[in-house]
């Protein structure tokens, strides 16, 4: 196994909900360290872009409006295959098929506010923490 760094994105039903730490924990506890971490109000353009992969789908338009209707917390976290760690940390999309445990299951209200964006592969980690940080905003 190799120590990896993901993205990830605490959303607006979490921070709204006073959440953040909760989750935080949850990360930390599974041996993934924050090696970046910043609370920004994501603006339409960014949330369009981001998601951008799902602009076909119908719930697109959901999507976006859900993501830049609070503030989130944007982080970079890194560990040992880290990008399965935190996908597993986060729990199924959808809260109802979500582990025990889980952030999703924890905390998730629907599929669609559910509480964290996690990579899903080392592209696309590459991709989304590069989108929001700049390689001195890592600290390892
Ligand atoms: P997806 O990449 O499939 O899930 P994940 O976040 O677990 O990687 O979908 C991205 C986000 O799109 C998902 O977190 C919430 C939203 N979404 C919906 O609102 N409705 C849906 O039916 C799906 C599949 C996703």
């Amino acid at each position: 196994m190799a120590i990896e760094r993901t993205f990830s994105i605490i959303k607006p039903d979490a921070t709204k909900r006073n959440l953040t730490g909760k989750i935080i924990a949850k990360f930390e506890d599974a041996g993934l360290r924050i090696v970046a971490s910043k609370r920004i109000h994501m603006s339409k353009e960014q949330a369009e872009a981001f998601y951008g992969v799902h602009k076909d789908r119908p719930f697109f338009g959901e999507l976006v409006d859900f993501m830049i209707s609070e503030p989130v917390v944007v982080q970079v976290l890194e560990g040992e295959d880290a990008i399965a760690k935190n996908r597993e940390v986060m729990g199924a999309t959808n809260p109802a098929e979500a582990a025990e445990g889980t952030v999703r299951k924890d905390f998730a209200l629907s599929i669609g506010e559910n509480s964290v964006h996690g990579s899903d592969a080392p592209e696309t980690a590459a991709e989304e923490i590069k989108f929001f940080f700049s390689d001195a905003e890592l600290v390892g």
